[in-house]
C-alpha cells in the first residue's frame, strides 16, 4: 500500500517534474507548496498530475476570511489540485468555504518546534473542528509521535492523519505509523538526496512494513 507523500519544495519546473516522475512508483500523492507554485506557476499542478498520474495536494495553509479562502481554493481546485491544506484558526466558516469546493485537510498541529508556542495549546479545538466538519484528513506532527497518538485517540474514525516531519526534521517512519498516522509526508530527505528515486524507494520499503 502506498502511504508516502512527496513534499516537492523546489522552485524549478524541470527539476520538479523530473523528481516527481522518477519517484512516482513509490508515492500515494505529491504535495506542492508555495515555493513550487511561486517558482513554476499554478500550471505545475496539472503537469505533475500528467507525469505521475497521482493525486496532488496543494499545501497552501490557507488562513483567510471565507470569501478570500473561496476565491483562492476555486482557482487551485480548477488547476487540478485534489486536496487543499488549510488552517483552522480562522474559524469554521473559513474552513467550510474551502470544504464546499473540494477535499480538504485541516492542520491540527504543526511539526516544527515553534508549533509549541501557539498551536499546541489549542490543538483540542482543531480536533473538535475536524470531528464536526469531517474533512478528508488532518495534519499532525511526525516529530512528536506522542501527539499523533493523542490526536488519533480523539479524532473521529475515518478522518485520515497525514504526518510531515519525517527525515530532515527528525521524525521516524515506524514511530509515526505506530502512533496512528495514515500517510507520511517527506520532502528534503527525498528531493535533496543524490538519488531521489532510491530515497523514495527506501521510505516506501519502511512504509510497507506498516501497511
Ligand atoms: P521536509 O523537507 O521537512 O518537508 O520533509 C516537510 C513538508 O511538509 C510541510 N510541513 C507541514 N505542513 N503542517 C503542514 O501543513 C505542518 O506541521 C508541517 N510541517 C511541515 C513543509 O512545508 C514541507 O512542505
Amino acid at each position: 500500500m502506498k502511504r508516502l507523500v512527496l513534499a516537492l519544495d523546489v522552485y524549478e519546473r524541470e527539476r520538479a517534474l523530473e523528481i516527481a516522475e522518477c519517484t512516482s512508483d513509490y508515492l500515494w500523492a505529491v504535495k506542492v507548496n508555495w515555493p513550487l507554485i511561486i517558482g513554476s506557476g499554478l500550471k505545475i499542478i496539472a503537469e505533475l498530475k500528467q507525469v505521475t498520474g497521482l493525486p496532488i495536494i496543494a499545501d497552501l495553509k490557507l488562513a483567510d476570511i471565507p470569501n478570500t479562502n473561496r476565491l483562492i481554493a476555486e482557482k487551485v481546485f480548477e488547476a487540478g489540485a485534489d486536496y487543499i491544506i488549510i488552517h483552522g484558526f480562522t474559524g469554521r466558516e473559513s474552513v467550510k468555504a474551502v470544504m464546499e469546493l473540494g477535499k480538504t485537510i485541516i492542520i491540527v498541529e504543526m511539526s516544527h518546534p515553534g508549533a509549541r508556542e501557539f498551536i499546541q495549546p489549542v490543538t483540542d479545538g482543531f480536533i473538535e473542528l475536524a470531528n464536526e466538519l469531517r474533512p478528508f484528513g488532518v495534519i499532525a506532527p511526525a516529530t512528536r509521535p506522542e501527539r499523533v497518538a493523542y490526536i488519533r485517540s480523539r479524532l473521529r474514525p475515518g478522518i485520515k492523519i497525514l504526518s510531515p516531519g519525517v527525515g530532515a526534521q527528525g521524525g521516524k517512519v515506524g514511530e509515526v505509523f505506530k502512533a496512528g498516522a495514515d500517510y507520511i509526508i517527506v520532502g528534503r530527505s527525498i528531493y535533496d538526496s543524490e538519488n531521489p528515486r532510491e530515497a523514495a524507494r527506501r521510505f516506501h520499503e519502511e512504509v510497507e512494513v506498516w501497511s
